[in-house]
């Protein structure tokens, strides 16, 4: 079994019973969450959409399955999660060659980069590409020009038949792709509603992609599922319930001074979940001049890397460290290795990933960085799932705990708001005259 180990979570300044006198508010949580749950606010956790997902996925991974690329065109939740499923459990993908099991490849274009998004045009043949355009909103900027471009690339070479290769992922029944959806009937899947991009790993944005790389989607949804049950059925459980723990105890390191929290994840297939749990921390929690930065760090690579500054830089962080069981695998040193090297032979490679994470894991609480050791049990979709499924609900959990809303990111619309106006987009005269005063502003610049 899956379990969070507890034991080095405290140190002098963030205590014990600062974290139990957050768990009191157990019964009031409970309540709200019960009450949320009943107005359809979290279907991340109630996960009521599960049901239409399986009706309606399988006829869009049948047309997907058809090609040999799948070019994902999304941003921020619409493409995180589906980069993490793609390196945990389609690990052949990085494989020379690139092939995949059965020579499936999933391009992700998370960037406006016009460089990376020319070569690919060069590079994939229409003919053999599958584009999926996932945006909840619909509207998304970076996403939608893409859309633009990758649409005039297919119908160049495919002429009507672009409708073919294109599938979107949107809301229902709002927003430009949605409505792309209708007047050229393309393939399409919805993103239910109030399901924002970071909580949508679990649906068809994250599982289209995943299911198109032979991924066991529906295992991902059973882990999922085993660490929500027990909340949705039973919302006072939540005093119980280790996202929860994991709430009261982020929360408490806030207000103790630990304003770092970094994700350590020594399962290195899992090392992309890194990036999906900081946005998804980060745009939950980072409002009204609160919240705590996450680090996304890899073992064994960032011991060469960042690591002295987690042991021994500003004493501001805290630590989420992710193993699963049985790593020690792999290949065997052989037993003719040069003097000084003779320890390892006989070993699998796999027990310098286990030396180095006790040592790690060690090391850091020995500098007094209050850890929470999540361990799972193995590095399969199930175990993948329920670790998505444990942070999303810690993240929403904090978030009340911290009295700000964890569903929301307003504070991220401004950039976007001053690029549209910088684009030329009518309805921005405030930005606009924003960017005038800024442009007339005289720089300070430093040639180098
Ligand atoms: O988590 C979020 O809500 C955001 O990061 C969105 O996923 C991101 O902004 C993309 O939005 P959309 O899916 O509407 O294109």
């Amino acid at each position: 079994m899956a379990y969070l180990e507890w034991s080095k979570a405290y140190t002098a300044r963030v205590r014990h019973s600062h974290v139990l006198s957050l768990a009191k508010r157990a019964r009031e949580l409970g309540d709200r969450l019960a009450e949320e749950l009943d107005l359809g606010l979290l279907p991340f956790l109630r996960m009521g959409y599960v049901e239409t997902l399986k009706r309606d996925m399988p006829a869009l991974v049948d047309q997907a399955r058809k090609y040999k690329h799948m070019l994902l065109l999304g941003i921020g939740g619409s493409a995180l999660g589906a980069r993490a499923m793609q390196k945990a459990f389609a690990p052949d993908q990085d494989l020379p060659g690139h092939g995949g099991e059965d020579g499936k490849e999933l391009w992700i274009a998370d960037n406006v980069c016009p460089v990376t998004l020319g070569n690919w045009f060069v590079e994939l043949d229409p003919e053999q590409t599958v584009v999926v355009t996932i945006s909840k909103s619909g509207g998304t900027i970076e996403t939608i020009s893409q859309y633009f471009l990758a649409k005039t690339w297919l119908k160049k070479s495919l002429g009507d038949a672009w409708k073919d290769h294109m599938i979107v992922i949107t809301d229902q029944e709002k927003g430009f792709l949605r409505e792309e959806a209708r007047s050229h009937g393309l393939g399409s899947l919805e993103v239910p509603d109030n399901l924002g991009g970071r909580y949508s790993a679990l649906s068809a944005v994250g599982l289209l992609p995943a299911a198109f790389l032979g991924i066991d989607w529906e295992g991902l949804l059973e882990g999922a599922c085993a660490v929500a049950r027990p909340l949705v059925d039973n919302p006072a459980s939540i005093k119980d319930h280790p996202s929860f723990a994991l709430a009261c105890w982020a929360k408490a390191l806030e207000e103790y001074g630990y304003h770092d929290l970094i994700f350590f994840c020594y399962e290195p297939l899992f090392a992309t979940y890194g990036p999906w749990f900081a946005q998804l921390w980060a745009e939950s929690l980072g409002k009204e001049g609160l919240g705590t930065q996450p680090v996304p760090a890899t073992g064994v690579t960032d011991q060469h890397s960042v690591n002295q500054m987690f042991l021994d830089g500003l004493r501001n962080k805290a630590c989420l460290f992710v193993t699963s069981k049985n790593r020690i695998g792999g290949p065997t040193f052989p037993h003719d290795l040069p003097a000084g090297w003779e320890f390892l032979a006989g070993k699998p490679f796999g027990a310098l990933l286990e030396a180095e994470a006790m040592g790690t894991r060690m090391a850091l609480t020995m500098h007094d960085v209050p850890l929470v050791h999540i361990c799972l049990d193995d590095a399969s979709e199930r175990s993948g799932g329920r670790l998505m499924m444990l942070l999303e609900a810690a993240t929403v959990f904090t978030g009340w705990l911290m009295g700000i809303n964890p569903l929301d990111q307003p504070a991220v619309e401004l950039g976007k708001r001053l690029a549209n106006a910088r684009l030329g987009k009518p309805g921005y005269p405030q930005e606009e005259a924003s960017l005038k005063a800024a442009l007339a502003e005289e720089e300070q610049r430093q040639d180098f």
